[in-house]
């Protein structure tokens, strides 16, 4: 901890890379923890690709209905907290995200970089205009949901999300690697690093010289990337991290 409180704090140039376990402790279920309800049966990860949107929509679109509805429910946590205070204290930072929900915004952080997307900015899956946002809300075991029909071509409408097999959005892309690229630091917070090209980026940062520091309770595919392990849930070891860089702020 001691060690990496010293590099951050002396870091000009500060990359916040972040996974599902960030958001965790907040109530969102990672990718990789069992679901329940309706969705009991399934995998997430079998939830999450274009055939099984065109295969079922009803299925994936209540789905994500239903995970829009857990994040409107919840709050960022001191994790989430203690990001949005990383970058008040390092000007020249951002925050990378694979994460579709919007609790690094809810807490203060100025534009993360969703790489995956948002649950935000549904879409027409014809002709990719972006849709209005339904307002209801779904029932917490979840249920299956048409969904609504583009204004424009009648076309379905779809998540605003990266699917398995699909591109990563091209500008976000690029600018999360020369972000990956530039930085003195790179902190990887709550992802499995399984998933590619997003896993890519720790590795960017360690190849071009940044220290990297890792923040999960679980071993990861990065622990040999990281030159600092720090295992323990984000909502604890984050704001010991940024009271430890900066004992006279906190
Ligand atoms: N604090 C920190 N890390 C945690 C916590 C916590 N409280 N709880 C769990 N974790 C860690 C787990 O140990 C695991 O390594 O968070 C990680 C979650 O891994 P995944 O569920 O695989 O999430 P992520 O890495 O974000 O997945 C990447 O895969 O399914 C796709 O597109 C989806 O963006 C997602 C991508």
């Amino acid at each position: 901890m001691r060690e990496a409180a010293k590099v951050l704090s002396q870091a000009r140039r500060v990359v916040v890379f972040t996974g599902a376990g960030i958001s965790a402790e907040s109530g969102v279920p990672t990718f990789r923890d069992a679901l329940t309800g309706l969705w009991e049966r399934f995998d997430a990860q079998a939830l999450a690709t274009p055939q099984a949107f065109q295969d079922d929509p009803d299925l994936v679109w209540g789905w994500y209905e239903w995970r829009r509805t857990v994040i409107r429910r919840v709050h960022p946590n001191p994790g989430h907290e203690a990001v949005a205070a990383i970058e008040a204290r390092t000007p020249r930072s951002v925050v990378i995200t694979q994460n579709v929900d919007d609790l690094h915004e809810r807490a203060g952080s100025a534009g993360p970089l969703h790489l995956h997307g948002s649950l935000f900015e549904p879409r027409c899956a014809s002709c990719a205009r972006s849709a209005p946002m339904p307002d209801g809300e779904e029932p917490s075991e979840g249920r299956r949901l048409a969904p609504p029909r583009c204004e424009h071509c009648s076309g379905p409408v779809r998540p605003g999300v990266v699917w398995f097999g699909e591109a990563l959005p091209e500008q976000i892309l690029e600018t999360a690697v020369q972000e990956a690229t530039d930085c003195d630091v790179l902190l990887t917070i709550g992802t499995s690093g399984l998933v590619y090209p997003a896993a890519e980026i720790p590795k960017v940062a360690a190849m071009f010289g940044a220290t990297v520091i890792q923040v999960n309770p679980q071993p990861t595919p990065l622990d040999a990337v990281a030159g600092i392990n720090l295992h323990g849930p984000a909502a604890t070891v984050l704001p010991a991290l940024v009271t430890a860089a900066w004992p006279s702020l906190s």
